[in-house]
């Protein structure tokens, strides 16, 4: 049985957002790669069976010859002729975290050009190679814009709100479905032009000269989906940047940050790390992100917490500067048990670690929600200081309010 994707008109408020931004790769005849299902900012596209007739059709992969249906993508091709695509990341299967077409983590080799093989439609005669080792990975970032923030790995001292601190770019695609993603026109976005990771390093480099600050930063969507982008953009970053006032910032949902990639991230030049650890239970790591596989989400929350652990013990404070950031709203968290529990276990790893409350706010598809108060994000502040952090900060409406 196949899936194609429908409006639902009851839902749709004509945005825009899936003529603009989402990119759909066969407008005249979906082949369901979940782009806009995923993107809708108002959640208007419905699954429904696709019952038209398909013929079959020839395709080469890895140089063997398989017969696949028409109308689906490449990425679905590859998986009925045998090959694995896993949303998190394994040695012998084919990473597909965005299913968004935006992260480029799934691209193979496709008639000879890089394409993610998740929002790519299969095609007769269409040749695919799986190995990708020797080909320059790309990626879509925009949104290359200054900051007087900066983001969660920012340290606190520096968010003076007076004039820019940082400047920063934002990948596409990300594996989580947060309803209140409040970047999700970069999220979701699959029509932007991908960009390789020595391209991406040049324009953040460029805005660092043309703002003159000394913080460069990347954020998403989540930009560790693909890793290979990542260490080559931050390699290129720091060759560019060499001088001892550079800072390279990453702000990450931490979720396959595994070891090795930290690793990998600290070699190739970062000096500072955002991580958000989203929840300390599965059930409100799923209510907040979306992610209905609980296996799956067990796993993306597991690993956020080691890699904070790894982090501190490893790289933090010498290596590494690292700020945390816990998302905060009435939705998530009705009482404050939970902020306080995480407050525990960050304490326990390290309580120097700068932990900043993120007041979530009504964005995306979670717009029947309020902002909190700034009343309410000094009472997540007073439970994470009870808690035993030294340096709490938390975000609101007013600005950030301080240790
Ligand atoms: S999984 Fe295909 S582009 Fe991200």
């Amino acid at each position: 049985m196949f899936i194609r994707y429908a409006r639902n008109y009851e839902k749709c408020v004509e945005c825009g957002f899936c003529e603009y931004s989402i990119s759909c790769p066969s407008p005249d005849a979906c082949i369901g790669c979940e782009a806009c299902f995923h993107g809708c900012p108002y959640n208007a596209r419905k699954p429904v069976e696709d019952h038209k007739p398909r013929g079959r059709i020839k395709i080469v992969v890895d140089g063997s010859e398989f017969e696949v249906p028409e109308r689906i993508t490449a990425k679905k091709a590859l998986e009925l002729s045998g090959y694995r695509f896993t949303r998190f990341p394994e040695d012998d299967a084919i990473f597909a975290p965005c299913h968004t077409g935006g992260c480029f983590s799934c691209a193979l080799v496709i008639n000879g050009d890089l394409k993610p093989s998740c929002h790519t439609g299969v095609e007769k005669g269409m040749v695919v190679e799986t190995n990708v080792e020797g080909r320059t990975p790309l990626r879509i970032i925009e949104g290359f814009s200054p900051h007087n923030v900066g983001g969660v790995g920012t340290p606190y001292q520096l968010k003076t709100g007076m004039g820019y601190i940082e400047v920063a770019a934002f990948a596409a695609g990300c594996n989580l479905r947060c309803g209140t993603c409040q970047n999700f026109h970069v999220t979701y976005n699959s029509s932007g032009l991908p960009m390789t990771p020595w391209e991406g390093a040049a324009n953040l480099t460029s805005m660092r000269k043309r703002f003159r600050v000394d913080r460069m930063a990347i954020s998403g969507g989540e930009p560790t989906l693909n890793h290979r982008w990542l260490v080559e953009f931050f390699k290129e970053l720091k060759k560019l940047n060499s001088d001892s006032k550079a800072r390279l910032h990453l702000d990450t949902n931490a979720t396959i940050l595994t070891k090795e990639r930290i690793d990998d991230l600290m070699e190739a030049g970062i000096t500072d790390i955002g991580p958000d650890l989203k929840a300390l239970r599965v059930e409100t790591f799923q209510k907040l992100t979306n992610i209905e596989d609980r296996e799956l989400a067990e796993k993306y929350l597991n690993t956020s917490w080691e890699a904070v652990k790894y982090i501190a013990d490893k790289y933090y404070p010498d290596k590494v500067f690292m700020g945390v950031g816990i998302p905060y709203n009435k939705f998530i968290h009705p009482d404050l048990k939970e902020i306080y529990e995480i407050g525990l276990k960050i304490a326990s790893i390290n309580p120097e670690i700068q932990v900043c409350g993120l007041d979530y706010r009504p964005e995306f598809r979670k717009r029947d929600i309020i902002q909190p108060t700034s009343e309410e994000m000094k009472k997540v502040k007073k439970a994470l200081e009870e808690a035993g952090l030294k340096k709490v900060i938390v975000q609101t409406s007013r600005g950030h309010i301080g240790p």
